[in-house]
């Protein structure tokens, strides 16, 4: 069994609401609660965070080393164009993780093209909506798994 650490940023707690024709329909908790079934069924165990702040998701990546997180999956919402020092966290951890995003981001304005976190990341999602969750737990079972595809 391997420990999963699933982490959503800003504006991410208001998914289902917030600009449905580009994020979805899909709830937090929902996407939340389905991640964590599947990282179950697949034998892991996946806990969820999520923050606005980016001070409290460079802490919580800290924290994952000393709680001996295996694999992260990360949607780092704007941060994603922004935080060096949260890119910087996921060095210092050294702990592999997958960047994920609901939407396609290279699809949208030239701001979000630029991402800190996809050259470090062992693979990335854009584009697949919340979908793109159950995709990244499978990748990251496979990953564990193989030390391959994710
Ligand atoms: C996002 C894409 C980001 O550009 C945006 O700021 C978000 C969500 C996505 O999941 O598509 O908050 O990370």
């Amino acid at each position: 069994m391997s420990s999963l650490l699933l982490i959503n940023g800003p504006n991410l707690n208001l998914l289902g609401s917030r600009e449905p024709d580009v994020y979805g329909a899909t709830r937090l908790p929902e996407i939340e609660a389905r991640a964590g079934e599947l990282a179950s069924e697949l034998g892991h165990q996946l806990v969820s965070f999520q923050s606005n702040a980016e001070h409290e998701l460079i802490d919580r990546v800290q924290q994952a080393a000393g709680d001996g997180v295996d694999f992260i999956i990360l949607n780092p919402g704007a941060f994603t164009h922004t935080s060096i020092a949260l890119r910087d966290a996921l060095l210092a951890v050294a702990i592999p993780f997958i960047e994920l995003h609901l939407s396609n981001t290279f699809a949208r304005e030239a701001f979000r093209h630029k991402s800190y976190f996809s050259d470090i990341a062992t693979s990335c999602l854009f584009g697949f909506g919340h979908f793109g969750y159950e995709l990244a737990v499978r990748a990251a079972n496979n990953y564990l798994a193989r030390g391959e595809g994710a």
